[in-house]
């Protein structure tokens, strides 16, 4: 891996866990928090390589099809990061964002992702974004509806719209705290498909795919896959 060719903007889908707790015989739960455990080495190992944006997978909208169990136990899961984890995010200068819809879920989850946002809303170094409730089709209807508001209320004409008006409304294109899109999209446990993570942002991304179950995913594992990105070679359609 070269230090001085790192992607500004790296997004994982964050897959295994599951899988992993099984491998061992222990309940999914405990899969999960060994995943918050490999979240946090790389959100630190990301900042300190200067990664300028790092996305994660947290939680889709399919998600909900899970049992009521494993849903809960996630939301506290995640409110027991912003919590201790609070004070390492602003010790490392992060900045932490949500993408996705908030509203559906348990208010004390809500409420302690957005002091956490705001807590770290001055921080300058690394923006780190957690796609929670995130659907990529659902982002996509929303800034159509959007759209389609500003259309009817005279501010854009139909057939005026463009590429970058729909990437503005998305949840990576808000005015300040825009990601735009990933150049590498890491997904882990083997499987080989997006799940409605970042479908319009990923058109010219590079796909990396590990077997490694999200916990076991290290520090070492994801310098390996920016340096398997490092080697791509990257055409847009164009040639050399
Ligand atoms: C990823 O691990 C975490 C979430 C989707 C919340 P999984 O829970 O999907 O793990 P597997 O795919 O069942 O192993
Ligand atoms: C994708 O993983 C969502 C997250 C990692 C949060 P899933 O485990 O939900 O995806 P599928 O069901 O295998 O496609
Ligand atoms: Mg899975």
């Amino acid at each position: 891996m070269d230090k001085d060719r790192i992607p500004a903007h790296i997004a994982i889908i964050m897959d295994g866990n599951g899988r992993w707790a099984k491998q061992r015989g222990l309940p999914r739960l405990a899969g999960h928090n060994a995943g918050m455990k490999a979240m946090i080495e790389i959100v630190r190992r990301a900042s300190d390589l200067g990664v300028k944006h790092l996305t994660v997978y947290a939680f889709s909208t399919e998600n909900w099809k899970r049992s009521a169990q494993e849903i809960s136990g996630l939301f506290r899961l995640l409110i027991r990061y912003v919590r201790t984890e609070l004070k390492e995010l602003m010790r490392n200068n992060v900045r932490l964002m949500i993408l996705g819809d908030l509203s559906a879920l348990p208010d004390d989850a809500v409420a302690a992702v957005n002091r956490a946002v705001s807590d770290t809303a001055g921080n300058t170094g690394m923006q780190f974004n957690i796609a929670l409730n995130y659907g990529g089709r659902d982002e996509i209807v929303r800034a159509v509806n959007l759209l389609a508001g500003e259309v009817r209320d005279g501010r854009i004409e139909p057939g005026q719209i463009t590429d970058e008006m729909i990437s503005e409304r998305l949840y990576t294109g808000a005015r300040e705290t825009g990601c735009g899109d990933p150049e590498l999209i890491i997904r882990t446990s083997g499987e080989q498909r997006l799940s409605n993570f970042l479908l319009w942002q990923c058109a010219y991304s590079e796909f990396v795919f590990t077997d490694v179950y999200w916990p076991d995913f290290t520090p070492e594992e994801f310098e390996k896959a920016i340096g398997e990105f490092q080697s791509r070679d990257r055409r847009y359609g164009g040639r050399k």
